[in-house]
């Protein structure tokens, strides 16, 4: 892996992961991960944010940095600006190779420093405003950005090249390549990205969205010529392109978000996937954008990906055993965790021999404010009756999306 040149002082260095496995150990990355790292030059050398010995990312590090003319024993400081292990895993590694780096971080940082890998010497813990000067004019300031998305994370800034270095902030699903800046991919390829960039913050990012929008106001000051997040593309030709859209996703954490409903529905035996069809006949009448996913059978990282993007929800799932179905249950307890709050919502469903969803549901949305639609079960199959009563129910969804401010 090469390095890439942001300035004359400033480089990237990535390590692209395509291991058919699990980010943070639940969500998938078909189109892979990169975790990026940088250079900074002075007099002394930085190196800001590392990686976890993962899919091949140390040889992909040290061969980039090899070619920037660096060895790992000439990096005189490492920063830390967030400790989760994609990050940091290899620190130990680190640690061997560049023994005199003094690691920096924040306070809480470096608790973590000594807790995740019993390393307790070598270490400075920076406050939000301290700087480090690398010399040749080359000053580094820390910003504390807490919970973006862990308590101790941090942003680095070099003024003098305008790039600002916010860690998992700004950042997105996706391998790079050989091409890491924004201006180097098409619009099509942009709109793959944005979407791969909406699931990873639902999935990472979204419960601490009122942080995002901290930091944002926390570095609104600074001329930013590029944005270098550590994964995803590093955006040095519209760096407001990926602030504003970290902002618009933000913002859908305080509701209503986009005016589209997501059909979320699960069934034993098809008599509640009859009525869900029928709900998205009468939201298609309305005109109203839909997206549907079946569980189990879809992944909950795509679910949340557009249900925190829709104002409204459909769930449709049978009683199961006097209970909601199983894997519906699943699925809204990760909503509670990811508080998908401020939707309007449907729910509908059938039932066998005695109902049992409805009390189990209401249970697990109360903390998720939503305001319900009255909901619409049967007994068995749908019959005529029904199926015209749920179509008005998708309907009636759908305007009242279209109605919400
Ligand atoms: Fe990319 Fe929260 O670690």
């Amino acid at each position: 892996m090469k390095a890439h040149k942001i300035s004359d002082s400033v480089y990237c260095l990535h390590a692209d992961i395509e291991a058919p496995d699990l980010f943070e150990g639940i969500w998938p990355i078909p189109q892979g991960v990169s975790l990026n790292s940088y250079i900074v030059k002075g007099e002394k050398i930085a190196l800001i944010d590392l990686i976890r010995d993962w899919g091949g990312a140390p040889k992909q590090l040290a061969d980039a940095l090899k070619d920037t003319g660096i060895s790992f024993d000439q990096v005189d400081y490492l920063i830390l600006n967030h400790l989760e292990p994609d990050h940091t895993g290899w620190l130990r590694e680190f640690r061997q190779k560049s023994p005199k780096a003094e690691i920096i971080s924040t306070a809480k940082g470096i608790n973590l420093v000594k807790s995740f890998y019993k390393i307790t010497e070598g270490l400075r813990a920076v406050k939000d405003g301290e700087t480090l000067d690398l010399g040749k004019g080359k000053v580094l300031t820390f910003r504390e950005a807490p919970n973006i998305h862990w308590p101790e994370t941090m942003v680095t800034w070099d003024g003098e090249s305008g790039t600002l270095f916010p860690c998992d902030a700004f950042g997105s699903y996706g391998i790079l390549g050989d091409r890491i800046f924004d201006d180097e991919y098409t619009e099509a390829e942009h709109a793959a990205f944005e979407k791969e960039c909406l699931r990873y913050y639902a999935n990472i990012v979204a419960s601490f969205s009122a942080f995002v929008e901290k930091a944002v106001e926390k570095v609104a000051g600074l001329e930013i010529k590029c944005v270098a997040p550590s994964h995803g593309i590093v955006w040095r030709k519209n760096p407001k392109t990926i602030i504003g859209r970290y902002l618009k996703y933000a913002a859908y954490a305080k509701g209503p978000a986009e005016k589209e409903i997501a059909v979320i529905w699960g069934s034993m035996y098809g008599n509640t996937k009859q009525g869900v069809d029928a709900v998205v006949r009468g939201i298609a009448a309305e005109g109203v954008p839909y997206t549907i996913h079946r569980v189990p059978d879809e992944n909950v990282s795509w679910v949340l990906m557009d249900v925190y993007k829709s104002a409204g929800l459909v769930i449709a799932m049978p009683t199961y055993e006097y209970a909601m179905f199983p894997p519906m249950a699943n699925v809204l307890d990760i909503f509670r965790r990811k508080h998908i709050t401020g939707k309007t919502v449907l729910r509908i469903g059938s039932w066998g021999w005695v109902g049992g969803a409805k009390k189990d549901y209401e249970a697990a949305i109360e903390p998720l404010k939503w305001t319900s639609l009255e909901s619409l079960e049967w007994a068995g199959a749908p019959d005529e009756a029904t199926l015209k009563g749920l179509e008005e129910k998708g309907r009636e969804l759908a305007r009242a999306v279209l109605a919400v401010r």
